[in-house]
């Protein structure tokens, strides 16, 4: 199971003393099978890889850009430079960024160079509520799917993160059943269009400590890309405990 923080644009240097209790936590629970993966922002990235080294914490970035390793691109950051900065993985293609322009095209273009890095690439995919409405949860998903990894060719370090755009940050997650159709949907398309043999596909939107056991009950389900819950450490390992106890 994958428990990914997703701190979007919030924390700074003294939100890192709250990464004591997970790192004491991540220690007593070492031999579990589980990754904890923190993706805060880009500042503190560098605080953050020496101060999880030497533990079961993994760093990630929450996007970056196309261009592999340097170039004229004012304000961003390449694949390169934050795998030298000591992360593992990084999130592509969150709806907040789709909402502020990036479409499937440049998100292939991003999926394509982090691979190249072998960086592990969460990829988040989700349909709107209007679309919902629509009935149209499943050609979205499709097309998100179809577009983003069009021509990737190393597809065993994707992990598919599922975020209904209108579960993000409003407390609703779907119904267990729907989302279990859903995950298992994806991970069709996984198996029969890229030939994965055993996909990953996360749930993201609202999980907390409250809601997460029966999100948990999906057995399809690989893990959690958490948002608000993830800022505050106890709720972040209640998460955590309620999943893999
Ligand atoms: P949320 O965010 O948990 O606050 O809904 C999830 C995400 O955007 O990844």
């Amino acid at each position: 199971m994958y428990f990914i923080a997703n701190w979007k644009m919030y924390g700074d240097l003294k939100s890192l003393n709250s990464m004591k209790k997970v790192i004491r936590f991540s220690k007593i629970n070492i031999k579990k099978k589980f990754k904890i993966v923190y993706c805060p922002p880009y500042t503190l990235l560098d605080s953050f890889s020496k101060k999880i080294n030497k533990t079961k914490i993994e760093l990630g970035a929450q996007n970056c850009h196309f261009e592999l390793y340097n170039g004229p691109y004012t304000g961003s950051i390449s694949p390169t430079m934050i795998k030298k900065i000591g992360c593992k993985y990084v999130i592509i293609g969150h709806s907040e960024n789709r909402l502020e322009g990036e479409n499937d095209n440049l998100i292939n273009k991003k999926i394509k160079s982090c691979s190249k890095c072998n960086l592990n690439i969460i990829f988040c995919i989700g349909e709107s509520l209007s679309e919902k409405k629509k009935n149209m949860t499943r050609k979205v998903l499709k097309t998100q799917l179809l577009k983003g990894l069009s021509k990737i060719r190393f597809l065993n370090k994707i992990l598919i993160a599922y975020e209904p755009v209108w579960s993000i940050g409003t407390g609703v997650i779907p119904k267990i059943k729907d989302l279990e159709k859903d995950i298992i949907f994806i991970k069709n398309i996984l198996k029969n269009n890229f030939k994965i043999k055993n996909p990953k596909v996360l749930y993201g939107g609202s999980v907390n400590d409250k809601n997460v056991k029966n999100l948990a009950s999906i057995s399809s389900i690989d893990g959690f890309l958490v948002g608000g819950a993830s800022q505050k450490a106890k709720k972040f390992i209640d998460i955590v405990k309620k999943t893999i106890n």
